[in-house]
């Protein structure tokens, strides 16, 4: 039997009694390790040899690990400093000790931690104790750390191992091994006698008309081989689903906004009559800049329309907040909370000039927040902005808007509650229902502008308008439960990768 170069030289270097490594095949067959590989699976489809697959773990040190284990952990560097200190016999000054043990930086954090972790002491309101049973030197941790520098690893204790891991002081990789061992349908094939055939990869028409392509073997491909893995760098579902809303948007009439992050106070909350003593507006929500302190320029017949609405309110019957509002603190800069900021700047006719009714603008940029970080908030994430001015608005053409927009994304099961912004009357907070939870999630806030907002801003219609959460929209379109997983230092890569996006 005629076979190619390659499948020969596997076929006699695979044994029937026992399973060979793949690399070692083809080590003695003088191939290089895919070529064996590749001859292996051609073999195999014919049943003249058998693959088999295992997993290895290989253990390694990253370079803290090393150098921890060459030196000391610092939890153990800060042990012996305690109990030189004499913090055997009682409590003594933090500060001292850690200078006497020399470490430094974000070294001292992790000796603090673990030291507590383990139990060498106590550390409570800057002072440190040292529990003269601990035996750092006998540290699990540590053995484990030299046993796999040693490549021992079998002698390591598989719990201190697993420590070493969530310390990032070793990492785990995974190898897939391939080997092979004879069938006997390969042994029969074997002493019948195979022979190499010169291999062909492409048929040419010289081999044709000679006649020559019944004397040769061609080239056999597998197209269900197993492939590598490739992860290539990719757009962030979270960008293009920004995009997505864009797109949407733009379809729908609207043109986009765009504008400064940091803003001054003035377009980010004066003209949108929130009075300059709300709670939002405070730094426990809002984040302040130093530098530039506050902005140079302000439109001044503007903002003495703003003033005066705070003030007095508009209208005849108007009402404004009878409390103080100075200049100085609109001017204050901060970075913007939501991009309304932006919606102001529009409507004011200080951006794109006097606008003409029926206008549409949109924007899909970032807001900042003091949020404490939890599954659905982090510090900065991206705000839908939109709104409409034309004659005669009325909820439902709100409402009508945001189904038409959320169906684009698969989204039908909305939900409108009533709300209340300083800026709009009525306002709406929108809801839609997570599709693995099943919890209902806010992912929006609307509403149509007051005539406080609307009059110093030399508008005399109707506007209605909104900001959406896009991170929200993305949990509800991909099921994903926590936000820091798809962006943020914390996000998942491998959930990443594997997601399908949705076009
Ligand atoms: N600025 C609001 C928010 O950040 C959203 C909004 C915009 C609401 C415009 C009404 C009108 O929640």
């Amino acid at each position: 039997m005629k076979r190619p170069q390659a499948q020969v030289a596997v076929l006699q270097a695979a044994d029937a009694q026992e399973d060979r490594r793949i690399d070692d095949v083809a080590a003695e067959a003088d191939l290089k390790p895919e070529a064996a590989t590749r001859a292996a699976f051609e073999l195999e489809a014919d049943g003249l040899l058998a693959v088999s697959e295992e997993t290895l773990e290989h253990y390694e040190l990253t370079e803290e690990g090393d150098q921890y284990v060459r030196e000391s952990l610092p939890e153990q560097d800060l042990y012996e400093a305690a109990i030189d200190a004499g913090a055997a016999d009682g409590p003594v000054q933090m500060g001292q000790v850690i200078g006497a043990s020399g470490l430094e930086g974000g070294a001292v954090d992790i000796a603090l931690s673990n030291y507590a972790r383990k139990a060498y002491g106590e550390i409570d309101s800057g002072e440190i104790t040292a529990n003269q049973d601990a035996d750092p030197g006998s540290d699990p941790e540590m053995l484990a750390l030299e046993a796999v520098a040693d490549g021992r690893v079998e002698d390591a204790d598989a719990d201190a191992l697993d420590q070493l891991e969530r310390r990032g002081l070793l990492e785990v990789r995974e190898e897939t091994v391939r080997s092979v061992r004879l069938t006997d349908d390969g042994v029969t094939a074997l002493m019948e006698g195979v022979e190499a055939a010169e291999t062909v990869d492409q048929l040419t028409p010289e081999l044709l008309t000679s006649g020559e392509w019944e004397d040769v073997a061609f080239t056999e491909y597998n197209v269900e081989a197993d492939a590598e893995d490739v992860s290539h760098g990719k757009e962030h579902i979270l960008r293009q689903t920004a995009n997505r809303v864009k797109d949407t948007l733009v379809g729908m009439g609207f043109s986009e906004m765009e504008g400064p992050h940091a803003d001054a106070q003035f377009w980010i909350n004066d003209c949108l009559f929130m009075p300059q003593d709300h709670p939002a507006r405070t730094h426990w929500d809002q984040f302040a800049l130093e530098e530039p302190e506050e902005i140079g320029h302000l439109p001044p017949d503007l903002v003495e329309r703003v003033r005066s609405a705070h003030k007095e309110g508009v209208g005849p019957d108007g009402e404004g907040y009878h409390s103080p509002w100075t200049e100085d603190i609109a001017r204050g800069m901060d970075l913007r909370g939501h991009t309304t900021s932006l919606s102001m700047r529009y409507l004011s006719g200080h951006q794109v000039g006097e606008l003409d009714p029926p206008e549409r603008y949109f924007s899909v940029e970032k807001v900042y927040r003091n949020d404490t970080l939890d599954p659905t908030h982090l510090l900065e994430f991206f705000q839908i902005e939109g709104w409409v001015m034309a004659e005669d608005l009325s909820v439902r053409d709100l409402m009508g808007t945001f189904t038409e927009f959320y169906e684009q994304f698969g989204i039908t099961d909305l939900e409108f509650k009533p709300h209340y912004n300083p800026y709009t009357e009525p306002s709406f907070e929108l809801f839609g229902t997570h599709p693995e939870t099943g919890e209902v999630v806010e992912v929006g806030n609307s509403g149509i502008f007051r005539n406080e907002v609307l009059t110093p801003l030399g508008v005399d219609c109707d506007v209605m308008a909104w900001g959406l959460s896009l991170e929200r929209l993305l949990m509800l379109m991909y099921g994903f439960e926590d936000i820091r997983d798809v962006h943020g230092t914390l996000c998942d890569l491998e959930l990443l990768r594997e997601t399908e996006v949705i076009r």
